[in-house]
């Protein structure tokens, strides 16, 4: 757990001071890495729509949480925080019975708490609107406002379709209808959203995806008990279904580490020499852990070890001499976050690295494909990009030596601290201060592993 680690030493109000290098410095020991953030929004969301008490411990904390958890006691939950705001316990509102705030609910950065959240209004009898940052207000809802009006949800936003947004939930207009939806993107944000607006329907609803998409909704409702039918259609395609409940009882639950924050320290381990580290509590998931199997296909000496019936493994890794492979598009619903710190481990492989259909990465907290490329072509590492298809090719003492802008995107900001630990010169990173939407420890974690932590000295 996060707490475990040792005290921080970090002025997490100067991130922006912060650089890292690994010059006379290797990664070595255990550490752990904060919860999972899709889990932990997850856990906030449904435990408002339950009755009785939740419980959620290693809960993240850090930013994108902290707006899931203030919008949810704006709709009506109480929540108390314990252990420094690990564990939180949640009273519900019961299914659909939301309040309706009388100022608009501000969601940060958060994508997955803000789709979640508008899926969940549009099955309720409130109307709540939504803001966020640049970087949210810039992202596409218009696939999820087309599928939530199908249901009888009624929306009122720019041409855009993007926010702020205000919904009124189909309970308010007599009933939530049911759905018969295919995705025409994968996409885990908006297939949950359609979930939580279908638990208040009258009748089953289908969900089709030809594509899977990690299933943290569908595992953690049979957590609490909620019916929710996974099949196959005769296209061999996935087809959750649900319909609507009267009830849904609180439930305990402990938020496993997130494995896509482990993966920034696993490429840091296995691109810095004569380094070897464990990660601790991982979230053992086929859909979160594919970035690991990519890299073992490179050469990465990693070993998941998954504790016994239960949802933890700890990851064991150690510096390896890694090669470039051929990325199969089947995997970039599984790999849709780890494009960036996968580019930097290309960037120290041997030959290169396609990765093609990324359309969708352009539509994360930044367009995640230009600025990997940008960034790459800065630090003196060759990538090309032809539409949606990125190549990066591997190089050998990359210069570094130059400032890199994350456009305020966390994963952009992490990956290239961590190519900075193998650049001749250090690397700069605007947009530091975008790492606590996810990963709030992240320099000391880096930095009790034995990572310099620098004063940036520009
Ligand atoms: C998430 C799903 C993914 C992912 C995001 C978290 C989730 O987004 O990129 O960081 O928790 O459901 P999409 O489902 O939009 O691809």
């Amino acid at each position: 757990m996060q707490k475990k680690n040792k005290k921080p030493f970090i002025n997490y109000k100067n991130l922006e001071n912060l650089n890292l290098s690994a010059i006379n410095s290797k990664l070595k020991g255990k550490t752990s890495i904060p919860g999972d953030k899709s889990i932990s929004q997850r856990a906030l969301i449904i435990a408002l729509i339950s009755t009785g008490t939740t419980v959620i411990e290693n809960i993240l904390n850090s930013e994108d949480v902290q707006h899931t958890k203030k919008a949810v006691e704006m709709l009506g939950a109480s929540i108390k925080t314990k252990e420094k705001g690990y564990i939180l316990q949640v009273n519900g509102t019961g299914l659909g019975n939301f309040l309706s705030p009388v100022k608009p609910i501000y969601m940060g950065n958060s994508g997955t708490g803000t789709r979640l959240l508008i899926g969940l209004v549009a099955g309720s009898n409130a109307t709540v609107t939504f803001y966020g940052d640049n970087s949210l207000s810039r992202r596409p809802m218009n696939r999820i406002i087309i599928p939530l009006e199908q249901m009888g949800a009624k929306f009122t936003c720019n041409k855009d379709f993007k926010l702020p947004i205000t919904v009124t939930g189909a309970l308010d207009n007599g009933f939530t209808l049911p759905i018969n939806y295919k995705m025409p993107v994968p996409s885990a944000q908006v297939k949950s959203s359609i979930i939580l607006a279908a638990l208040t329907g009258r009748g089953n609803s289908v969900i089709i995806e030809n594509k899977e998409t990690r299933d943290n909704t569908e595992s953690m409702l049979k957590h609490f008990g909620v019916e929710v039918k996974i099949s196959k259609n005769k296209l061999n395609e996935k087809k959750i279904t649900i319909g609507g409940v009267s009830h849904i009882g609180a439930k305990s639950i402990n938020v496993p580490g997130d494995p896509s924050s482990a993966a920034f320290i696993v490429v840091a381990a296995l691109i810095t020499k004569n380094s070897e580290v464990v990660i601790e509590g991982i979230f053992y998931s086929k859909f979160r852990l594919k970035i690991f199997e990519v890299l073992k296909k490179m050469g990465a000496n990693i070993e998941i070890i998954r504790k016994k019936n239960t949802q933890f493994c700890d990851i064991y890794v150690k510096y390896s001499k890694l090669k470039n492979v051929a990325i199969n598009t089947n995997l970039n619903p599984s790999l849709i976050d780890e494009f960036p710190i996968l580019s930097i481990a290309a960037a120290n492989a041997t030959g290169k690295m396609e990765m093609n259909s990324l359309g969708e990465l352009r539509l994360k907290e930044s367009d995640r494909l230009r600025a990997i490329y940008e960034g790459l072509n800065k630090c003196g590492v060759k990538a090309t990009i032809n539409n949606n298809d990125l190549i990066v090719y591997g190089s050998k003492n990359i210069v570094g030596n130059c400032t890199i802008n994350s456009y305020q995107d966390h994963r952009i900001a992490m990956s290239f601290n961590i190519l900075s630990l193998v650049t001749k010169k250090p690397i700069l990173v605007i947009g530091n201060k975008s790492i606590k939407t996810s990963f709030p420890n992240f320099f000391d974690v880096l930095a009790n592993l034995g990572v310099n932590v620098e004063k940036k000295h520009v």
